[in-house]
């Protein structure tokens, strides 16, 4: 495929369940990425960037280009064999938390990208470069055009990020064009966990600013009503479900600790003179739209007593902080993420959910061998900051058999709760059974 039906489509947008129903996007999932529509917003991602090229004359056989942060993304073999030359770069390395990246110490990054081309690529027209996104090793103007999906995000903090564009900036040639997707937030401040970071607009912008390197002017932002463009229910609290398990569920809309976020697709110009203009008069209405459906979301999962992972915060290694990022490792993310350390003693301690400003309540069905000193505590930490707990509520109860307690409270929509249990004599506990669940009442 090498021209669009529809030139004058903006393609510098946030991702909406609507893009692919344009035959622009539908013949390039299916022809260029044989694929079948799966509602995610990395395959969005993956086609929109392609679009985007596509669309700047960049998919060619003069065209020279790489990609940043690039892992083994399926956009580096679809290139790469429709131009001149292509280089995927990333930190790859033996020891990284990203598996994206992480090479096998008897393997080069080259054959570590390469596992994954097919039979008939042509694997001379591919470099693989261990190149730090904030720090390129390419002339200056030697690219006409650039991609990175998924990265930006995660590199540091605002030095970076500007370091970065700068970056792209000098190595693009003067009619060049970097194709960038990042998460977009519904007008809510940015989410500053370093190596983890979510975007406001404001903040973006200031960021090019900064860089003085721009993107196209109008992004747009426009999302139509319908069923696919609703939060995706937020359900890695409860027993069972894993994130492979709620990667089956299609969904483009995600929220983390109740704040709702999706991608979004931006197109830098070395020739672009115009600073991004923010658009005026943004309402605020997707977002509390988004805000109505995260309720309602809330409400239907926990209308009756939901049994929760009861161990989901006890391993500090056994769960991701990104639910979203089912390729990240958290064996070794101690120096990309915030820590939260879990005191001695628990024996169980829930995830930390967000719910909204319903009143819930804990139910604790626990079954002991022998009569043992528990000590039960309900968890309140702020909405994104999982690191600022607090007890709302302990308790102290020696127990004996099996037995059923409730704990009840009334959610402030700014928090996120959780349930944890310990010794309260540091000793083992004599543990039979434990189910932990929640509830909301409307
Ligand atoms: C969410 S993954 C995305 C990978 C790939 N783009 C994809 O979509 O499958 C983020 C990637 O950014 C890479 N990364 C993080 N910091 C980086 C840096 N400073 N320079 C280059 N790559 C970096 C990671 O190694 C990881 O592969």
């Amino acid at each position: 495929m090498q021209s669009l039906i529809d030139e004058q489509k903006n393609w510098q947008k946030i991702c909406a369940a609507e893009d692919y129903e344009h035959p622009d996007f539908k013949a390039v999932l299916q022809d260029v990425f044989g694929r079948a529509a799966a509602y995610h917003r990395k395959q969005w991602e993956f086609v929109v960037i392609y679009l985007n090229l596509l669309k700047a004359g960049k998919i060619n056989p003069d065209a020279t280009g790489a990609s940043f942060g690039a892992g083994r993304e399926p956009l580096i073999y679809l290139i790469a064999e429709r131009v001149k030359q292509f280089t995927a770069t990333d930190l790859y390395r033996f020891n990284t938390g990203w598996t994206t990246a992480k090479v096998d110490k008897n393997l080069t990054c080259r054959d570590f990208v390469l596992e994954l081309a097919g039979e008939d690529f042509p694997r001379e027209k591919l470099d693989v470069q261990d190149m730090d996104m904030r720090d390129l090793a390419f002339a200056d103007n030697s690219l006409d055009f650039c991609s990175s999906s998924c990265a930006f995000e995660h590199i540091g903090d605002f030095e970076d990020f500007v370091s970065h564009l700068k970056e792209v900036k000098r190595v693009l040639k003067k009619d060049g064009v970097y194709v960038m997707t990042t998460e977009h937030l519904f007008c809510h401040p940015t989410i500053k966990t370093k190596g983890n970071y979510k975007f406001s607009l404001d903040y973006l912008a200031s960021v090019f600013a900064a860089a003085d390197f721009f993107p196209a002017t109008t992004l747009d932002e426009h999302l139509e009503s319908s069923k696919l463009n609703q939060v995706k229910p937020e359900l890695g609290a409860l027993d069972g479900f894993n994130e492979e398990v709620i990667n089956l569920f299609p969904g483009i809309i995600l929220s983390k600790f109740g704040v709702p976020y999706t991608s979004s697709c931006f197109v830098f110009r070395n020739d672009q003179q115009q600073p991004f203009e923010l658009p005026e008069n943004r309402s605020s209405e997707q977002a509390e739209l988004c805000q109505h459906q995260i309720s309602k979301n809330i409400q239907a999962i926990y209308a009756d007593y939901k049994t929760l992972n009861p161990t989901a915060k006890l391993n500090k290694n056994s769960r991701s902080v990104m639910n979203d990022h089912l390729e990240y490792l958290v064996s070794n993310h101690e120096d990309h993420f915030e820590l939260m350390p879990i005191e001695k003693g628990h024996f169980t301690f829930t995830e930390l959910i967000y719910l909204a400003d319903y009143a819930f309540s804990f139910q604790v069905l626990i079954d002991l061998f022998q009569s043992a000193k528990l000590r039960f505590k309900l968890i309140r930490a702020e909405q994104l900051k999982p690191t600022s707990r607090s007890v709302v509520e302990s308790k102290i109860l020696q127990l004996d058999g099996s037995s059923r307690l409730q704990f009840n409270h009334q959610a402030e929509p700014g928090y996120v709760y959780a349930l944890a249990i310990a010794t309260a004599e540091g000793k083992e506990v004599p543990l039979k059974s434990i189910q932990v669940q929640c509830k909301v009442h409307s």
